[in-house]
């Protein structure tokens, strides 16, 4: 099939989104507009790609730095598609293969579809091959005029068609196959002459005619894969049809989607087989999700993995966490990078906070705080208590109400909990301390002092009975 570069228009401001952020980086299913099409063409064989960007330029590269045969065109002044396109002839210099142009505001286009066109292109011997549809209402699309023998002609912009061309329902999808030498002698030919008084890329299908080389259309069936973004009611509309396409191609792979209109499942998110995700679930960023897990509804992982088994309640919170298999996380938890091993429960209502490892078998209750610690394999705190800058060792039971004071108001200071200690309930570590492995704590006890291994540490006021004291107060 020979070389195939793509050249992916991207300048444009997208005034109607009425944003700040330029309009290809407005996020469709968690990645930026424009990734789609760049994807897209990359799945479709394109060995180089030039990305044509103007306006946030710079966001633009710094979203792609890095990106492997990428090169980026700066077309200062948007002067049209035909403009922008002249720009991108620099970087491809010499290139003499095909050429795919594809718009960073058509995102849903796939690389079936890409590979389709580049096909028909090859057969037909055509030096230019467009993207075409049907649509019902084509206002605001550039007209397909064919000949008598089906070819292209001419396209037509809508403020530049007389009524009859309006009338007429195949429209320019802004995609396009192209042989490298025809298109960059083209567009450079390219005139403003036209209502707009912009250099119109399709200008060059008349360019072809004229000079005998053949233009054809390739039509596609589905007109969602040509949909234009220019507003945000549409960017909705396309998530919608992203969502489609990620969780039926979720669900042939044995995830069951209860709901697939309802689960917000971002580009690039694994799911193993046997998993069920629940309605208003969210699964955002390098989120890799294992198999035989059940999401339930309100849940929001972000940039996690989760081994097989586990089971995420409704409304828990999941930001760049590694769970092992069969954790339970229950709902209203919130967890950030935290490392959570096999078999562990946590919640409901837990906070793990950053730094957080659990091992193995640990068990984390209601209203329970971490932050900056590790807990062995087996070790519990069931209820009501905060531990921070803690390395608490296995087979620990941490009594409801236990607090690490970690802060003496200028540094913090770290406790050690060493194996098989059991921590009565209200206690408090008055950190650096560290407790002796099998040692008890007392109920209530204010730990100040290191504690030795295999004894009892208790510092609490001795109990006080008066007799009969209420009696006399009451005479
Ligand atoms: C264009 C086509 C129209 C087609 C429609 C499909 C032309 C003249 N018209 O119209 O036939 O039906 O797409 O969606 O080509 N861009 C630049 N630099 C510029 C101008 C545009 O990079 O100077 C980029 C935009 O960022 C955008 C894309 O090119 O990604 C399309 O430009 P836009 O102005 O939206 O063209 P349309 O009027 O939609
Ligand atoms: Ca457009």
């Amino acid at each position: 099939m020979g070389d195939l570069a793509a050249i992916i228009l991207a300048a444009g401001k997208g005034t109607r989104m009425k944003s700040e952020l330029v309009k290809v980086m407005h996020p469709l299913a968690g990645v930026p507009m424009v990734a789609w099409p760049v994807e897209a063409a990359r799945q479709a064989g394109a060995s180089r790609m030039v990305l044509v960007v103007g306006h946030q330029a710079d966001t633009i590269r710094e979203h792609f730095a890095g990106t492997e045969n990428m090169a980026f065109a700066l077309q200062e002044e948007q002067l049209g598609t035909g403009h922008a396109v002249a720009s991108a002839a620099a970087p491809l210099d010499g290139f003499r293969g095909r050429v795919l142009i594809l718009c960073g505001d058509v995102p849903l286009i796939r690389a079936e579809t890409l590979q389709g066109m580049i096909a028909a292109h090859g057969a037909s011997g055509a030096a230019l091959t467009v993207l075409t549809t049907r649509l019902e209402n084509p206002f605001g699309y550039g007209r397909i005029i064919r000949g008598f023998d089906g070819r292209v002609i001419r396209i037509v912009e809508e403020k530049d068609a007389t009524p009859e061309e309006r009338g007429r329902n195949e429209v320019n999808a802004g995609i396009y196959c192209a042989e490298a030498a025809f298109l960059f002698d083209a567009v450079k030919r390219i005139g403003n002459d036209n209502a707009q008084g912009e250099y119109y890329l399709t200008d060059i299908v008349t360019m072809a005619n004229e000079r005998g080389l053949r233009c054809t259309a390739h039509p596609v069936a589905d007109p969602m894969e040509v949909m234009g973004v220019n507003d945000r009611a549409q960017l909705a509309e396309a998530g919608r049809f992203a969502r489609q396409r990620i969780n039926g191609a979720l669900m042939l792979d044995g995830v069951t989607i209860v709901d697939p209109a309802a689960a917000y499942i971002d580009r690039g998110v694994t799911v193993g087989r046997d998993t069920t995700i629940h309605p208003g679930v969210h699964l955002s960023g390098e989120t890799r999700i294992g198999e035989g897990c059940v999401i339930e509804s309100g849940a929001v992982i972000k940039g996690s993995t989760l081994g097989d088994g586990c089971v995420v309640e409704p409304g828990a919170m999941i930001r760049s966490c590694r769970l092992g298999s069969r954790v339970m996380v229950k709902a209203g938890t919130v967890m950030e990078d935290a490392v959570i091993h096999d078999h562990t429960a946590i919640g409901p209502m837990a906070h793990l906070r950053p730094g957080t490892e659990l091992m193995a078998h640990v068990k984390i209750g209601n209203f329970v705080e971490t932050k900056k610690i590790t807990m062995g394999e087996g070790s519990k705190a069931s209820h009501l208590t905060y531990l921070g800058d803690a390395s608490i060792g296995s087979n620990v039971n941490v009594g409801c109400g236990t607090i690490t004071c970690n802060y003496d108001g200028v540094r913090k200071h770290r406790t050690v909990i060493e194996d098989d200690v059991f921590v009565g309930s209200d206690v408090q570590f008055v950190a650096p301390v560290t407790i002796g492995r099998n040692s008890l704590i007392a109920a209530g006890t204010t730990v100040t002092r290191d504690v030795p291994p295999d004894s009892l540490a208790i510092a609490r006021t001795p109990q006080v009975n008066k007799d009969g004291w209420k009696l006399k107060k009451r005479d």
